[in-house]
């Protein structure tokens, strides 16, 4: 098993923090195929979009396996949007901690979607959605060193099928699952170490599960590696109870998420960052004041490090 960085990776070198301007995408300061503000694409966005694509949107993602089998007049619009504008996917179905073998197959169909959209990008949850067929909904990996090797390895193989570094996304889970042997920090960390992978940090749900299980989401945070970083997920949740949050996307950002995306470009830079909806769809003006936010968040750290570099 090569477990080695794939010579196609993207390769992106993380400055000092202070060199970061992450108003410009594509800026010469980093070689990340995306960068500044995305949002993620959904179906029902593809007529808004067709003429006009908002300058707010650096970047769109995409589910390989909602866009891969489309026909029709929606296959061309999403054409016509891949060919003039930057794209990363996210994975929703390679159930990467989950019982059965991986589904070769689809990762071969994802591996064709990327080349046929020029997309370099591939992420998916650090979780399992499959059983005896899909399930939908994404269910906790147990927290033990079994399940890291057993994850480490599936991750390694999928990086060697698409040539490239994956990122995987930290998951929101409620209960954790049975055995469990470390904290959800201490996997993270040996998963990204034992398979060599890329983090998508999901803001959110560093924000969900600190208050479900009662964490510190800033010690959370600086105990990531800056290196492994690929990019951040940002989106609004629901509030069961004062101790139960349920990760729904289907809601406004909240401030203290806000706050921790600040904090977060303070530990690991002006990292580009996209919004999820995935319910309650708002009209496309209403989601770009949430991208536009990001935009100023972003700003804001610039700004405050101009003010330390002239200090
Ligand atoms: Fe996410």
């Amino acid at each position: 098993m090569n477990n080695t960085r794939a010579s196609k990776a993207p390769n992106r070198t993380i400055p000092d923090s202070t060199t970061l301007d992450c108003t410009t995408p594509n800026s010469a300061t980093s070689v990340y195929p995306v960068q500044g503000a995305g949002l993620g694409l959904r179906r029902v966005m593809l007529d808004s979009l067709q003429n006009h694509i908002p300058p707010a949107i650096d970047f769109f993602e995409v589910a390989p396996e909602n866009w891969m089998t489309l026909g029709g007049k929606q296959a061309k619009q999403f054409r016509a949007i891949t060919e003039r504008h930057a794209f990363v996917t996210h994975g929703l179905s390679l159930s990467i901690g989950g019982p059965a073998p991986l589904d070769i197959e689809l990762v071969k169909n994802i591996h064709a979607f990327l080349r046929e959209h020029h997309i370099e990008v591939y992420s998916e949850h650090l979780s399992y959605c499959s059983d005896d067929g899909h399930l939908y909904d994404l269910m906790p990996i147990p927290f033990t060193e079994e399940a890291v090797n057993y994850v480490a390895e599936r991750i390694v193989r999928v990086q060697d099928m698409l040539g490239r570094r994956i990122a995987m996304e930290n998951a929101s889970y409620y209960t954790a699952a049975p055995g469990k042997e470390m904290e959800e920090i201490d996997f993270i960390l040996a998963i990204l170490q034992k398979a060599d992978c890329d983090l998508l940090l999901d803001i959110n749900n560093i924000y969900v599960n600190s208050v479900n299980h009662g964490y510190d989401a800033k010690q959370f945070l600086h105990a990531i590696p800056v290196d492994r970083i690929g990019y951040f997920h940002i989106a609004g949740h629901f509030n069961e109870a004062d101790d139960l949050i349920i990760d729904s996307h289907g809601a406004d950002v909240i401030d203290p998420v806000w706050s921790l995306l600040n904090k977060a470009y303070e530990r690991f830079g002006c990292v580009p960052t996209l919004l999820e909806r995935d319910f309650n769809i708002p009209p496309l003006g209403t989601l770009l004041n949430e991208v536009n936010q990001i935009h100023k968040v972003q700003q804001q750290y610039r700004t405050e490090n101009s003010r330390t570099i002239t200090a």
